[in-house]
């Protein structure tokens, strides 16, 4: 017999304790699966932007002076962020590879080309850790590419010809990955915060501005034919947030539905903070789309340590220190939050809660809504370390 005893401590992986009630997903950043060579060049582009950050900055009360720290080179080889995104989730989504500025392009003979080698990395990426894959976005008006709007001359492009680009761009999509991807985020952000309908051009949406109201119908429509065994989704920020924004996805997707528009899940992004919105909101508002006979799902989580009361007066929380304290009032958040999670699943209502990261390092809230003014939103700590919160949900 062996002198030696082995101990294994048997620890469940994030995915594995919730298996029986959703899937658990990860946005992956592309820089996570670039080689030593892509990751330098993608840091000099990084320096040249905090270098103009620096240039142009201006003072505020809550930052009256610019030290906000340098960025530092990725590290060679793998890093953490990728293992983790291999072992604890089973689903995946490109946090940015596969929006359509990132892959929807105008050649020089002024035709469109699509460049899909970083989304087939993340699908190649998906299908060797056998992980389910989303695709975010079809139509955004963010991150789409300033041509598509445009004639050759930079005039406004006809309806028609911008119809005849969204098509070609949906249906090329949807003939490399249909078979790949388990659901579509059709339509982001097409509710606006000043008025709680769909925003319009004068609130920064050509789409709306070119195409008229029905284009988020026909978006769906071209995305049934293009993703038939997909689900289709349609996403924004601040439902569980603001109950106006909530009742105005409520109407626009009673319509749609009284319209046979093929919508079938709603995408909560669930970027909240360390103070709002209550756990209560979040269940009212996944019930809420619920009751529609719709399913709902958590497309892109995180809980910031700043809760910017005052953002709408133009005022941010400085840098604060992240306390033990802190922390765990971060754990308590996730925790409570992932039973209502729990809860709404039981129902048959929520399928998947994605996370917009893996680690505090690599958060895009490390730049918003205050560029510099670095977050801990995630569940891993800036080197990859489990923070009380992931402690917390796996159990
Ligand atoms: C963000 C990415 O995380 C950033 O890296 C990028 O610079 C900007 O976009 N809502 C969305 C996401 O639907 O696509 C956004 O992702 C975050 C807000």
């Amino acid at each position: 017999m062996n002198q030696f005893f082995t101990i294994i401590i048997s620890m469940k992986t994030l995915f594995e304790s919730y298996k029986d009630y959703f899937r658990v997903g990860a946005a992956i950043s592309g820089i996570i699966l670039m080689n030593d060579e892509e990751k330098a060049e993608h840091f000099e582009h990084m320096k040249a932007r905090y270098e103009d950050f620096k240039k142009n900055f201006k003072p505020t009360p809550e930052f009256p002076e610019f030290k906000f720290p340098e960025p530092k080179p990725f590290p060679k080889g793998d890093m953490p962020d990728k293992e983790l995104a291999a072992s604890q989730f089973n689903l995946v989504v490109a946090e940015n590879e596969c929006k359509m500025g990132s892959v929807y392009h105008k050649g020089p003979d002024g035709k469109p080309f699509f460049d899909f080698a970083a989304a087939d990395r993340l699908r190649d990426f998906a299908k060797k850790n056998r992980q389910d894959m989303r695709w975010h976005t079809l139509v955004w008006h963010n991150q789409s590419p300033k041509w598509i709007f445009e004639n050759a001359d930079g005039s406004k492009v006809s309806k028609d010809e911008l119809e005849d680009r969204l098509k070609n761009y949906i249906f090329t999509v949807g003939e490399r990955y249909r078979d790949d991807i388990c659901s579509v985020d059709v339509v982001n952000e097409c509710i606006s915060d000043k008025n709680f309908v769909l925003r319009d051009g004068a609130d920064r949406s050509q789409w709306f501005d070119i195409l008229g109201p029905d284009y988020v119908d026909k978006a769906f429509f071209w995305a049934k034919e293009a993703f038939p065994k997909s689900s289709l989704v349609i996403n924004d920020y601040n439902l569980e947030m603001v109950p106006g924004k909530r009742e105005g996805m409520y109407k626009l997707l009673k319509g749609m539905l009284e319209r046979g528009v093929p919508v079938d899940t709603v995408g909560l992004q669930m970027h909240i903070n360390i103070e709002y919105p209550p756990v209560s909101e979040i269940e009212k508002t996944i019930e809420l789309y619920g009751s529609l006979g719709l399913k709902v799902i958590v497309t892109e989580m995180e809980i910031s340590m700043y809760a910017d009361k005052e953002q709408n007066e133009g005022k941010f929380e400085p840098r604060k220190e992240y306390t033990p304290e802190l922390l765990a009032k971060q754990a308590d958040r996730y925790e409570e939050i992932f039973e209502c999670f729990k809860k709404e699943a039981r129902a048959g209502i929520l399928k998947d809660v994605i996370l917009w990261g893996i680690t505090d390092r690599m958060s895009w809230k490390n730049g918003f809504p205050v560029p510099g003014r670095t977050d801990a939103p995630l569940l891993f700590d800036g080197e990859g370390k489990p923070k009380a919160a992931f402690d917390r949900l796996c159990k």
